[in-house]
């Protein structure tokens, strides 16, 4: 049997990951599954692991559940580590969202302002955890939920020793499921040639049993009713001749750039009523935690839905199952990208559609971006991989370089005002610096 290492294991999502190991148990044979979590995460730990074993013990699969504080043991021969972690927790989202607001930018807890600093929050941490992989799983896979979740991969491909790591993220999964809906077909039925980055993905070409049906998909979705979205992000519908121009399916992440100014009087509309994404999540945990609690509950609630992270354990699962059984379907991850997007460096992480083996994710080379697209989704990279190094160094210039050329961010000066809060801000998570 398998051995699951979950970092991060006290996340409300926890039960999502448990339901799919619990559907795909009779073809993926997992035996124990470790929850791992820190001091301050311990009652979330507790409450939510109490929920796992009664998950399994319910669907009477044999799958042991354990929940401990201490990551060396958890890792210890593990098969698949899967990390879903949050430095500094939902206080730090907070800040993250809530910093740049006040100087009239969007924060955006994954590409904006606010991903720079949960960047540089979370890839010292995910390059410990890569150290005590090699010691004590050095065969293991990790699975990278972690945001932002194209950069936390990027730095362990380039600043690690670990090289079998995937980046997962449930939009492009979300995508597929959201043109399913809408031409109303099973969702086994779509696929979507991926190609760009996490949370900056573009559907190049979508299909129906193999037919073309993108430009269908993009009238359809010009309509504010059908566009498709994630929980966390209000869409707010696309200028129609846009979208035809574009001539690729956008994700939702898009939103933040083609509509940055619509997007931010919205967020700041939002702020005024009474907060930013963070609070509305804290008031939706605070929910779900009860739930968790009843003794009586041994399924996944419906009420988790409500979170971004919807068919995330869709996605976790189908990929592990997939790895482990060899069986080379498509599926879209964060990869190094090895040429197959031109005009993004070799060694970069992409978010791609990829042959799934046993040997890790073979990425399908895509070619060049379109010229529409291309400059934005460089400059993203660019923006990338200069947050990484200021992760890694602690540099203080390399952190306002990255801060600078994010494009939601108007200016040096105003970045520099910034950062140097949210620097102040965050300290305690940012030893480097
Ligand atoms: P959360 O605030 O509930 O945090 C999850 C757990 O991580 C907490 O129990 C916390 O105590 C623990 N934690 C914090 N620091 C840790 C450390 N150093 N080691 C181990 N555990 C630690 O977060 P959440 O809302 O459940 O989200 C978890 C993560 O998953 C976040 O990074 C979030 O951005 C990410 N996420 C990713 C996607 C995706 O598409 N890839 C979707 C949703 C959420
Ligand atoms: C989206 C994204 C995640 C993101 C999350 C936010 O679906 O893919 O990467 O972090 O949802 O959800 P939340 O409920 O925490 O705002
Ligand atoms: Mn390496
Ligand atoms: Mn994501």
């Amino acid at each position: 049997g398998l051995k699951i290492a979950t970092i991060g294991g006290g996340s409300s999502y926890t039960p999502e990951l448990i339901e799919g190991f619990i559907n795909y148990h009779s073809e993926l044979p997992v035996r124990e599954i470790w929850l791992v979590d820190i001091e301050e995460g311990k009652e979330k730990l507790e409450i939510v692991g109490n929920l796992a074993k009664r998950m399994v013990q319910k669907a009477g699969v044999p799958i042991e559940i354990h929940l401990t504080l201490d990551r060396r043991e958890a890792l210890k021969s593990a098969d698949f580590v899967t990390t879903q972690f949050r430095v500094g927790l939902l206080a730090a989202r907070e800040l993250d969202e809530r910093i740049p607001l006040k100087h009239g930018v969007l924060g955006q807890e994954t590409n904006g302002p606010g991903g720079l600093f949960k960047a540089l929050r979370t890839i010292p941490v995910i390059l410990e955890i890569c150290r005590e992989m090699e010691e004590f799983c050095p065969n293991a896979w990790l699975i990278n939920f972690t945001n932002p979740a194209g950069m936390v991969t990027e730095a362990v491909l380039r600043y690690s020793n670990i090289d079998k790591v995937v980046g997962l993220c449930n939009v492009p999964i979300g995508m597929e499921m959201g043109v399913a809906k809408l031409l109303e077909v099973d969702h086994k039925r779509i696929r979507i040639d991926f190609a760009g980055l996490n949370h900056m993905v573009y559907g190049l070409d979508v299909f129906v049993d193999g037919v073309s049906v993108k430009d269908q998909v993009i009238s359809l979705i010009t309509d504010p009713d059908k566009s498709i979205t994630m929980q966390n992000i209000h869409a707010i519908g696309w200028e129609p001749e846009f979208l035809r121009a574009l001539d690729v399916f956008p994700c939702p992440y898009h939103n933040y750039y083609y509509k940055a100014g619509d997007m931010l009087e919205k967020e700041l509309k939002n702020f005024k009523a009474g907060g930013t994404r963070a609070e509305i999540v804290k008031k939706l945990e605070a929910e779900l935690f009860e739930l968790y609690k009843n003794p009586n509950l041994a399924v996944k609630p419906p009420q988790l839905e409500k979170r971004g992270g919807a068919y995330y354990s869709d996605a976790a699962v189908r990929l592990i199952h997939s790895m482990y059984t060899d069986k080379q379907d498509i599926q879209t991850v964060n990869t190094m990208n090895k040429g197959a997007i031109a005009s993004i460096p070799f060694d970069s992480a992409v978010e791609v559609s990829c042959i799934i083996t046993k040997n890790g994710p073979k990425p399908i080379a895509m070619g060049d971006l379109p010229i529409q697209v291309r400059g934005l989704v460089i400059q993203m990279k660019s923006f990338e991989r200069v947050a990484i190094d200021a992760a890694i160094s602690g540099d203080y210039g390399t952190a306002l370089l990255a801060m600078t050329i994010n494009p939601l961010v108007p200016s040096d000066r105003i970045a520099k005002v910034i950062l140097d809060e949210m620097l102040e801000s965050h300290k305690k998570y940012l030893p480097q610096f």
